[in-house]
Protein backbone atom coordinates (compact mmCIF):
# COMPACT_ATOMS: atom_id res chain seq x y z
CA UNK A 1 0.00 0.00 0.00
CA UNK A 2 2.84 2.29 0.55
CA UNK A 3 4.61 1.89 -2.65
CA UNK A 4 1.41 2.87 -4.61
CA UNK A 5 2.28 5.78 -6.54
CA UNK A 6 5.53 4.13 -7.79
CA UNK A 7 5.86 1.64 -10.52
CA UNK A 8 2.95 3.11 -12.26
CA UNK A 9 2.16 2.82 -16.28
CA UNK A 10 1.48 6.51 -17.54
CA UNK A 11 0.92 6.69 -21.27
CA UNK A 12 1.21 10.65 -22.34
CA UNK A 13 -0.52 12.12 -25.32
CA UNK A 14 1.31 15.10 -26.33
CA UNK A 15 -0.77 17.84 -28.35
CA UNK A 16 -0.31 20.35 -30.67
CA UNK A 17 -0.46 23.27 -28.06
CA UNK A 18 1.44 26.02 -26.47
CA UNK A 19 2.11 24.53 -23.19
CA UNK A 20 3.80 21.22 -24.75
CA UNK A 21 6.73 23.46 -23.56
CA UNK A 22 5.97 22.11 -20.14
CA UNK A 23 5.80 18.50 -21.06
CA UNK A 24 9.77 17.81 -20.39
CA UNK A 25 9.50 18.82 -16.52
CA UNK A 26 6.44 16.59 -16.26
CA UNK A 27 8.53 13.40 -17.96
CA UNK A 28 11.11 14.31 -15.47
CA UNK A 29 8.88 14.38 -12.45
CA UNK A 30 7.46 11.28 -13.55
CA UNK A 31 10.84 9.44 -13.63
CA UNK A 32 11.67 10.53 -10.48
CA UNK A 33 8.39 9.64 -8.80
CA UNK A 34 9.73 5.93 -10.19
CA UNK A 35 7.02 5.54 -13.08
CA UNK A 36 7.29 4.67 -16.44
CA UNK A 37 5.65 6.48 -19.50
CA UNK A 38 5.29 5.98 -22.85
CA UNK A 39 4.84 9.30 -24.99
CA UNK A 40 2.80 9.66 -28.24
CA UNK A 41 2.61 12.99 -30.06
CA UNK A 42 0.03 13.95 -32.83
CA UNK A 43 2.13 15.64 -35.56
CA UNK A 44 1.66 19.41 -35.19
CA UNK A 45 2.60 18.46 -31.12
CA UNK A 46 6.39 18.17 -32.91
CA UNK A 47 6.28 21.89 -33.89
CA UNK A 48 6.26 23.03 -30.28
CA UNK A 49 8.33 19.70 -28.38
CA UNK A 50 11.13 18.30 -29.64
CA UNK A 51 10.54 14.33 -29.75
CA UNK A 52 14.57 13.71 -29.39
CA UNK A 53 13.82 15.53 -25.65
CA UNK A 54 11.30 13.84 -24.32
CA UNK A 55 12.95 10.42 -25.69
CA UNK A 56 15.69 10.79 -23.80
CA UNK A 57 13.89 12.19 -20.53
CA UNK A 58 11.28 9.18 -21.03
CA UNK A 59 14.19 6.78 -21.88
CA UNK A 60 11.60 5.59 -24.26
CA UNK A 61 11.14 5.53 -27.99
CA UNK A 62 8.12 8.08 -29.10
CA UNK A 63 5.14 7.02 -30.54
CA UNK A 64 3.36 8.87 -33.49
CA UNK A 65 1.92 8.81 -36.74
CA UNK A 66 5.09 8.10 -38.16
CA UNK A 67 4.77 4.39 -36.26
CA UNK A 68 1.14 3.69 -36.47
CA UNK A 69 1.43 0.79 -38.00
CA UNK A 70 0.85 -3.22 -38.30
CA UNK A 71 2.55 -3.31 -35.07
CA UNK A 72 -0.95 -2.20 -33.40
CA UNK A 73 0.40 0.54 -31.17
CA UNK A 74 -2.78 2.08 -30.04
CA UNK A 75 -3.74 -1.53 -28.49
CA UNK A 76 -0.44 -2.94 -27.38
CA UNK A 77 0.06 0.82 -25.31
CA UNK A 78 -3.25 0.64 -24.02
CA UNK A 79 -2.60 -3.10 -22.55
CA UNK A 80 0.50 -1.60 -20.78
CA UNK A 81 -0.68 1.47 -19.26
CA UNK A 82 -2.38 2.39 -15.97
CA UNK A 83 -3.77 5.74 -17.19
CA UNK A 84 -3.83 8.19 -20.23
CA UNK A 85 -3.03 11.41 -19.77
CA UNK A 86 -3.55 13.75 -22.49
CA UNK A 87 -1.86 17.12 -21.83
CA UNK A 88 -1.72 19.18 -23.09
CA UNK A 89 -4.63 18.74 -25.21
CA UNK A 90 -5.93 20.94 -28.42
CA UNK A 91 -9.40 22.36 -28.24
CA UNK A 92 -8.89 19.98 -31.61
CA UNK A 93 -8.00 16.69 -30.04
CA UNK A 94 -10.90 17.26 -27.34
CA UNK A 95 -13.61 17.64 -30.44
CA UNK A 96 -12.20 14.48 -31.89
CA UNK A 97 -12.34 12.34 -28.78
CA UNK A 98 -15.83 13.87 -28.04
CA UNK A 99 -17.38 12.68 -30.92
CA UNK A 100 -15.02 9.05 -31.63
CA UNK A 101 -12.98 10.26 -34.14
CA UNK A 102 -9.81 7.64 -34.25
CA UNK A 103 -7.90 9.25 -37.25
CA UNK A 104 -4.24 9.62 -35.71
CA UNK A 105 -2.51 7.27 -33.29
CA UNK A 106 -3.34 9.55 -30.01
CA UNK A 107 -7.16 9.56 -30.90
CA UNK A 108 -6.95 5.66 -31.55
CA UNK A 109 -5.38 5.14 -28.29
CA UNK A 110 -8.50 7.09 -26.67
CA UNK A 111 -11.24 5.23 -28.27
CA UNK A 112 -9.40 1.50 -27.35
CA UNK A 113 -8.48 2.32 -23.77
CA UNK A 114 -9.77 0.47 -20.84
CA UNK A 115 -8.05 2.68 -18.18
CA UNK A 116 -9.11 6.00 -16.93
CA UNK A 117 -8.47 9.11 -19.00
CA UNK A 118 -7.18 12.18 -17.67
CA UNK A 119 -7.52 15.37 -20.11
CA UNK A 120 -5.92 18.64 -19.71
CA UNK A 121 -7.11 21.21 -21.87
CA UNK A 122 -4.90 24.23 -22.69
CA UNK A 123 -6.13 26.84 -25.18
CA UNK A 124 -6.64 30.84 -25.92
CA UNK A 125 -9.73 31.49 -23.31
CA UNK A 126 -11.51 32.14 -26.40
CA UNK A 127 -11.46 29.07 -27.78
CA UNK A 128 -11.79 27.49 -24.20
CA UNK A 129 -15.18 29.33 -23.70
CA UNK A 130 -16.40 28.39 -27.21
CA UNK A 131 -19.67 26.56 -26.56
CA UNK A 132 -18.44 23.40 -29.19
CA UNK A 133 -15.23 23.41 -26.73
CA UNK A 134 -17.38 23.66 -23.33
CA UNK A 135 -20.12 20.99 -25.31
CA UNK A 136 -17.42 18.55 -25.46
CA UNK A 137 -15.66 18.44 -22.42
CA UNK A 138 -19.45 17.81 -20.63
CA UNK A 139 -19.81 14.78 -23.30
CA UNK A 140 -16.64 13.55 -22.00
CA UNK A 141 -17.12 14.75 -18.17
CA UNK A 142 -20.55 12.48 -18.98
CA UNK A 143 -18.58 9.65 -20.19
CA UNK A 144 -16.17 9.19 -17.01
CA UNK A 145 -13.66 11.01 -18.94
CA UNK A 146 -11.75 13.21 -16.34
CA UNK A 147 -11.09 16.69 -17.52
CA UNK A 148 -9.26 18.99 -15.32
CA UNK A 149 -9.99 22.81 -15.90
CA UNK A 150 -7.24 24.90 -17.68
CA UNK A 151 -6.58 27.92 -14.47
CA UNK A 152 -6.84 31.55 -15.30
CA UNK A 153 -2.90 33.35 -15.80
CA UNK A 154 -1.41 34.84 -18.52
CA UNK A 155 -1.60 32.88 -21.96
CA UNK A 156 1.37 32.17 -24.27
CA UNK A 157 -0.35 34.18 -26.64
CA UNK A 158 -0.43 37.79 -25.05
CA UNK A 159 -3.64 37.57 -23.24
CA UNK A 160 -4.84 36.93 -19.74
CA UNK A 161 -7.70 34.53 -19.25
CA UNK A 162 -9.03 30.97 -18.30
CA UNK A 163 -6.75 28.17 -20.48
CA UNK A 164 -3.38 27.55 -19.34
CA UNK A 165 -2.27 23.98 -18.76
CA UNK A 166 -1.57 23.32 -14.91
CA UNK A 167 1.60 23.36 -13.85
CA UNK A 168 3.77 19.73 -14.33
CA UNK A 169 3.98 19.02 -10.49
CA UNK A 170 0.09 19.91 -10.27
CA UNK A 171 -0.50 17.22 -13.53
CA UNK A 172 1.30 14.59 -11.35
CA UNK A 173 -0.80 14.97 -8.34
CA UNK A 174 -3.81 14.70 -10.27
CA UNK A 175 -2.50 11.26 -11.90
CA UNK A 176 -1.91 10.10 -8.62
CA UNK A 177 -5.00 10.94 -7.71
CA UNK A 178 -6.82 9.06 -10.71
CA UNK A 179 -4.46 6.68 -9.48
CA UNK A 180 -5.14 6.21 -6.00
CA UNK A 181 -6.12 2.90 -4.90
CA UNK A 182 -8.65 3.31 -2.41
CA UNK A 183 -11.29 6.43 -3.17
CA UNK A 184 -13.13 6.14 -0.13
CA UNK A 185 -13.58 9.83 1.08
CA UNK A 186 -14.82 10.70 -2.08
CA UNK A 187 -17.74 13.00 -1.26
CA UNK A 188 -16.47 13.50 2.13
CA UNK A 189 -15.26 17.13 3.44
CA UNK A 190 -12.33 17.12 5.64
CA UNK A 191 -11.05 19.80 7.67
CA UNK A 192 -7.05 19.72 8.68
CA UNK A 193 -5.10 22.19 10.66
CA UNK A 194 -1.83 22.55 10.30
CA UNK A 195 1.64 23.98 11.06
CA UNK A 196 2.59 26.40 14.33
CA UNK A 197 0.87 29.46 15.50
CA UNK A 198 2.72 32.61 16.27
CA UNK A 199 1.78 34.42 19.31
CA UNK A 200 2.96 37.99 18.81
CA UNK A 201 5.22 39.47 21.40
CA UNK A 202 5.15 42.79 19.89
CA UNK A 203 4.33 43.76 15.55
CA UNK A 204 7.79 41.79 14.97
CA UNK A 205 8.28 39.20 17.26
CA UNK A 206 6.53 36.24 18.25
CA UNK A 207 6.69 32.97 19.92
CA UNK A 208 5.84 29.43 17.96
CA UNK A 209 7.45 26.50 17.52
CA UNK A 210 9.31 24.47 14.86
CA UNK A 211 6.04 22.61 13.04
CA UNK A 212 6.73 22.56 9.04
CA UNK A 213 2.84 21.57 8.70
CA UNK A 214 4.19 18.50 6.78
CA UNK A 215 2.22 16.09 8.97
CA UNK A 216 -1.06 18.07 8.01
CA UNK A 217 -0.51 18.50 4.69
CA UNK A 218 0.10 14.79 4.62
CA UNK A 219 -3.17 14.15 5.36
CA UNK A 220 -4.13 16.56 3.76
CA UNK A 221 -2.63 15.05 0.31
CA UNK A 222 -3.58 11.42 1.52
CA UNK A 223 -7.32 12.28 1.85
CA UNK A 224 -7.13 14.29 -1.23
CA UNK A 225 -5.94 11.18 -3.11
CA UNK A 226 -8.74 9.45 -1.49
CA UNK A 227 -11.36 11.64 -3.03
CA UNK A 228 -11.76 14.12 -0.46
CA UNK A 229 -13.11 17.63 -0.41
CA UNK A 230 -10.17 19.23 1.74
CA UNK A 231 -9.41 22.75 3.59
CA UNK A 232 -6.52 22.88 6.04
CA UNK A 233 -6.43 25.87 8.05
CA UNK A 234 -2.79 26.69 8.68
CA UNK A 235 -0.35 28.65 10.58
CA UNK A 236 2.41 30.33 8.86
CA UNK A 237 4.13 27.32 6.75
CA UNK A 238 4.21 26.75 3.36
CA UNK A 239 3.40 23.59 1.58
CA UNK A 240 1.83 22.55 -1.88
CA UNK A 241 -1.52 22.97 -1.30
CA UNK A 242 -3.07 22.19 -5.05
CA UNK A 243 -6.35 20.99 -4.72
CA UNK A 244 -7.29 22.39 -1.53
CA UNK A 245 -8.65 25.37 -0.14
CA UNK A 246 -6.32 27.38 2.68
CA UNK A 247 -7.31 29.57 5.46
CA UNK A 248 -4.23 30.88 6.60
CA UNK A 249 -4.47 32.46 10.55
CA UNK A 250 -1.16 33.65 12.83
CA UNK A 251 -2.40 32.90 16.45
CA UNK A 252 -4.36 30.14 18.37
CA UNK A 253 -7.62 32.58 18.50
CA UNK A 254 -7.42 32.72 15.03
CA UNK A 255 -7.19 29.27 14.17
CA UNK A 256 -10.22 28.77 17.02
CA UNK A 257 -12.04 31.07 15.00
CA UNK A 258 -11.64 29.30 11.48
CA UNK A 259 -11.62 26.13 13.07
CA UNK A 260 -15.62 27.02 14.58
CA UNK A 261 -16.51 28.90 11.15
CA UNK A 262 -15.75 25.58 9.15
CA UNK A 263 -16.93 22.76 11.88
CA UNK A 264 -20.19 22.18 10.20
CA UNK A 265 -18.90 21.43 6.89
CA UNK A 266 -16.53 18.87 8.01
CA UNK A 267 -16.90 14.87 8.31
CA UNK A 268 -13.55 14.71 9.55
CA UNK A 269 -11.71 16.84 11.82
CA UNK A 270 -7.57 16.32 12.00
CA UNK A 271 -5.98 18.45 14.29
CA UNK A 272 -2.36 18.22 13.39
CA UNK A 273 -1.44 22.27 14.14
CA UNK A 274 1.09 22.35 16.77
CA UNK A 275 -0.81 25.36 18.29
CA UNK A 276 0.43 27.48 21.01
CA UNK A 277 -0.48 26.53 24.68
CA UNK A 278 0.06 30.06 25.67
CA UNK A 279 -0.05 33.82 24.26
CA UNK A 280 1.21 36.95 25.19
CA UNK A 281 -0.54 38.89 27.95
CA UNK A 282 1.24 41.81 27.46
CA UNK A 283 1.60 42.09 23.79
CA UNK A 284 3.34 45.73 22.76
CA UNK A 285 1.46 47.88 19.55
CA UNK A 286 4.34 49.09 19.14
CA UNK A 287 7.84 47.46 18.70
CA UNK A 288 10.07 47.23 21.71
CA UNK A 289 13.03 48.99 22.24
CA UNK A 290 16.16 47.71 23.38
CA UNK A 291 16.50 50.05 26.68
CA UNK A 292 19.85 52.65 26.82
CA UNK A 293 20.56 54.10 30.26
CA UNK A 294 21.25 57.68 30.61
CA UNK A 295 25.27 57.57 30.26
CA UNK A 296 24.43 55.41 26.98
CA UNK A 297 25.59 52.68 28.47
CA UNK A 298 23.40 49.07 27.65
CA UNK A 299 20.79 48.79 30.26
CA UNK A 300 21.18 44.97 31.54
CA UNK A 301 17.42 45.03 32.81
CA UNK A 302 15.73 42.29 32.35
CA UNK A 303 12.02 42.36 30.39
CA UNK A 304 9.85 40.07 31.01
CA UNK A 305 7.03 38.82 29.01
CA UNK A 306 3.77 37.17 30.43
CA UNK A 307 2.01 34.56 29.03
CA UNK A 308 -1.96 33.11 29.42
CA UNK A 309 -3.30 29.97 28.02
CA UNK A 310 -4.79 29.87 25.17
CA UNK A 311 -8.04 27.23 24.56
CA UNK A 312 -7.34 23.93 23.80
CA UNK A 313 -9.02 23.79 20.22
CA UNK A 314 -9.13 20.14 20.18
CA UNK A 315 -11.10 19.90 23.53
CA UNK A 316 -13.41 22.85 22.24
CA UNK A 317 -14.39 20.79 18.93
CA UNK A 318 -14.99 17.83 21.23
CA UNK A 319 -17.45 19.80 22.72
CA UNK A 320 -19.21 21.48 20.11
CA UNK A 321 -18.78 18.23 17.50
CA UNK A 322 -22.13 16.11 15.87
CA UNK A 323 -22.60 12.73 16.53
CA UNK A 324 -21.18 12.04 12.88
CA UNK A 325 -18.16 14.13 13.04
CA UNK A 326 -14.93 12.23 13.50
CA UNK A 327 -12.67 14.11 15.39
CA UNK A 328 -8.77 12.79 15.01
CA UNK A 329 -5.80 14.25 16.85
CA UNK A 330 -2.21 14.40 17.54
CA UNK A 331 -0.62 14.30 20.84
CA UNK A 332 3.23 15.49 20.66
CA UNK A 333 4.83 14.13 23.45
CA UNK A 334 8.33 13.55 24.97
CA UNK A 335 7.68 11.27 27.79
CA UNK A 336 4.89 8.74 28.95
CA UNK A 337 3.54 8.68 25.66
CA UNK A 338 1.07 6.32 26.06
CA UNK A 339 -0.61 7.67 28.80
CA UNK A 340 -0.55 11.12 28.14
CA UNK A 341 -2.67 10.49 24.67
CA UNK A 342 -4.37 8.12 26.16
CA UNK A 343 -5.86 11.21 28.62
CA UNK A 344 -6.24 13.55 25.88
CA UNK A 345 -8.12 11.25 23.67
CA UNK A 346 -10.68 11.10 26.73
CA UNK A 347 -10.36 15.08 28.21
CA UNK A 348 -10.57 16.26 24.69
CA UNK A 349 -13.76 13.72 23.08
CA UNK A 350 -11.33 12.49 20.08
CA UNK A 351 -12.34 9.65 18.34
CA UNK A 352 -8.62 8.80 17.26
CA UNK A 353 -5.66 9.93 19.07
CA UNK A 354 -2.09 9.97 16.62
CA UNK A 355 0.59 10.05 19.33
CA UNK A 356 3.84 11.31 18.75
CA UNK A 357 7.64 11.20 20.35
CA UNK A 358 8.74 14.39 19.03
CA UNK A 359 12.26 13.64 21.07
CA UNK A 360 12.80 10.53 18.48
CA UNK A 361 14.87 10.55 15.72
CA UNK A 362 13.19 11.12 12.57
CA UNK A 363 9.80 11.68 14.24
CA UNK A 364 7.87 14.40 15.21
CA UNK A 365 8.93 18.43 13.82
CA UNK A 366 10.38 19.39 10.54
CA UNK A 367 11.27 16.36 9.41
CA UNK A 368 10.08 14.30 6.70
CA UNK A 369 9.64 10.98 8.50
CA UNK A 370 7.74 10.15 11.27
CA UNK A 371 6.50 7.32 14.05
CA UNK A 372 3.09 7.37 15.41
CA UNK A 373 0.74 5.27 17.31
CA UNK A 374 -2.84 5.26 16.82
CA UNK A 375 -5.26 4.92 19.83
CA UNK A 376 -9.01 4.57 19.22
CA UNK A 377 -11.40 5.28 21.57
CA UNK A 378 -13.55 2.77 20.09
CA UNK A 379 -11.24 0.03 22.39
CA UNK A 380 -13.01 -2.76 20.18
CA UNK A 381 -10.78 -1.69 17.25
CA UNK A 382 -6.84 -2.16 17.37
CA UNK A 383 -3.93 0.29 18.28
CA UNK A 384 -1.45 0.68 15.30
CA UNK A 385 2.12 1.87 14.83
CA UNK A 386 3.08 3.49 11.31
CA UNK A 387 6.51 4.75 11.17
CA UNK A 388 7.98 5.71 7.52
CA UNK A 389 7.86 8.93 5.17
CA UNK A 390 4.69 11.54 6.40
CA UNK A 391 3.33 11.16 3.14
CA UNK A 392 3.16 7.18 2.91
CA UNK A 393 1.95 7.10 6.39
CA UNK A 394 -0.83 9.50 5.92
CA UNK A 395 -2.37 7.19 3.68
CA UNK A 396 -1.96 4.51 5.78
CA UNK A 397 -3.66 6.05 8.64
CA UNK A 398 -6.96 6.86 6.93
CA UNK A 399 -7.36 3.49 5.75
CA UNK A 400 -7.86 2.97 10.24
CA UNK A 401 -9.66 5.86 10.71
CA UNK A 402 -12.15 6.33 8.25
CA UNK A 403 -15.63 4.84 8.41
C1 LIG B 1 1.66 28.81 -32.54
C2 LIG B 1 0.43 27.98 -32.32
C3 LIG B 1 -0.03 27.76 -31.05
C4 LIG B 1 -1.17 27.01 -30.83
N1 LIG B 1 -1.59 26.78 -29.54
C5 LIG B 1 -2.71 26.08 -29.33
C6 LIG B 1 -3.15 25.86 -28.00
O1 LIG B 1 -2.53 26.29 -27.02
N2 LIG B 1 -4.30 25.15 -27.82
C7 LIG B 1 -5.03 24.65 -28.87
O2 LIG B 1 -6.06 24.03 -28.61
N3 LIG B 1 -4.59 24.82 -30.13
C8 LIG B 1 -3.47 25.52 -30.39
N4 LIG B 1 -3.03 25.71 -31.68
C9 LIG B 1 -3.80 25.09 -32.78
C10 LIG B 1 -3.44 23.61 -32.96
O3 LIG B 1 -2.04 23.47 -33.11
C11 LIG B 1 -4.18 23.03 -34.15
O4 LIG B 1 -5.57 23.01 -33.87
C12 LIG B 1 -3.72 21.64 -34.50
O5 LIG B 1 -4.46 21.16 -35.60
C13 LIG B 1 -3.84 20.68 -33.34
O6 LIG B 1 -3.52 19.38 -33.73
P1 LIG B 1 -3.56 18.16 -32.71
O7 LIG B 1 -4.79 18.32 -31.88
O8 LIG B 1 -3.61 16.94 -33.55
O9 LIG B 1 -2.30 18.21 -31.92
C14 LIG B 1 -1.89 26.47 -31.93
C15 LIG B 1 -1.41 26.68 -33.23
C16 LIG B 1 -0.28 27.44 -33.42
C17 LIG B 1 0.22 27.64 -34.84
Amino acid sequence: MNNWKSGRKILLGITGGIAAYKIPALVRLIKKAGCETEIILTESAKNFVAPMTLETLSGREIHSDENFDFHIPHIKLNDWADVLVIAPCTANTLAKIAHGIADNLLTSAVIAAHCPILIFPAMNEKMFENSATQENIKILLNRGVKVIAPSEGDLACGVSGKGRMNEPNEILLEIFRTLSPEKNLKNKNILITAGPTHEYIDPVRFISNPSSGKMGAAMARAAWYRGADVKIISGPVEFNSYGFEVIKVKSALEMLEAVKKNLSWADYIVKAAAVGDYRVKNFSAQKIKRAASADGQENKNNFTVELEQNPDIAAEVGKLKRENQILIGFAAETQNISENAREKLARKNLDFILANDVAAEGSGFAVDTNTLRLIPRDESKNEKIYSGLKEDIAFEIWNDVSL
